[in-house]
């Protein structure tokens, strides 16, 4: 089955491609034509999920899913969440956003934290939504090279490693996109569409 993916980030094409396996092909946005930034202008995960995957439908006519995920940190009152990608700058500036984390963080003992990621699948028209969350926490520094985003600063309960130290398969296995979209896949799988 060929399905549209809201994303042109590379990372997250792989990771959610290794999680539904070779019965599904991937369309990017703009393997489909759409060049321009994708609206998420919503104050929650499921109404930018949603937003993504509608806007998609209405630009190509085609069965499509999107994904939204934030990391929300106890400490903070659960931000930087809807705004992970913003937090801060205006563009997805990965290392300014993990250095006013740990600022904001700075002298904190409550280190706990979740990633949450809501995909929304538009199939024939309908929606239906996926949640994942991995409990966590956040380290006071780096550690790790892969991933991308917060990856280097938060490892997952029952593990020593952050998600910017573990492969990819080590990393889907237990992390917020990994659990949604094998929810999307079993769902996927049992309408045998
Ligand atoms: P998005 O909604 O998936 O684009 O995620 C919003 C922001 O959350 C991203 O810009 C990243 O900073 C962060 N993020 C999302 N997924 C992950 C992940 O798997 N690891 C680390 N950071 C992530």
């Amino acid at each position: 089955m060929k399905i549209l993916f809201a994303t042109n980030n590379a990372h997250k094409l792989a990771e959610v491609q290794a999680v539904l396996g070779p019965a599904f092909t991937l369309l990017t946005p703009r393997d489909c034509g759409v060049e321009e930034e994708i609206p998420e202008e919503q104050p929650t995960l499921e109404g930018n999920a949603s937003q993504k995957a509608h806007y998609l439908l209405r630009r190509t006519g085609l069965d499509c899913f999107a994904d939204d995920t934030g990391l929300e940190v106890e400490a903070l009152g659960g931000a930087p969440g809807v705004h992970s990608a913003r937090y801060a700058t205006d563009g997805h500036d990965f290392d300014a956003n993990k250095r006013l984390l740990l600022e904001n963080l700075a002298g904190q003992n409550n280190r706990r934290a979740r990633f949450r990621t809501v995909v929304s699948l538009l199939l024939d028209g309908k929606e239906l939504q996926f949640e994942g969350i991995v409990e966590g926490r956040i380290l006071e520094e780096e550690r790790g090279q892969e991933g991308f985003g917060y990856d280097p600063l938060f490892v997952p309960d029952g593990c020593d490693k952050t998600f910017a130290e573990m492969s990819a398969d080590e990393k889907n296995a237990v992390s917020h996109r990994g659990r949604a979209i094998r929810k999307l896949a079993a769902y996927l799988h049992s309408i045998e569409k």
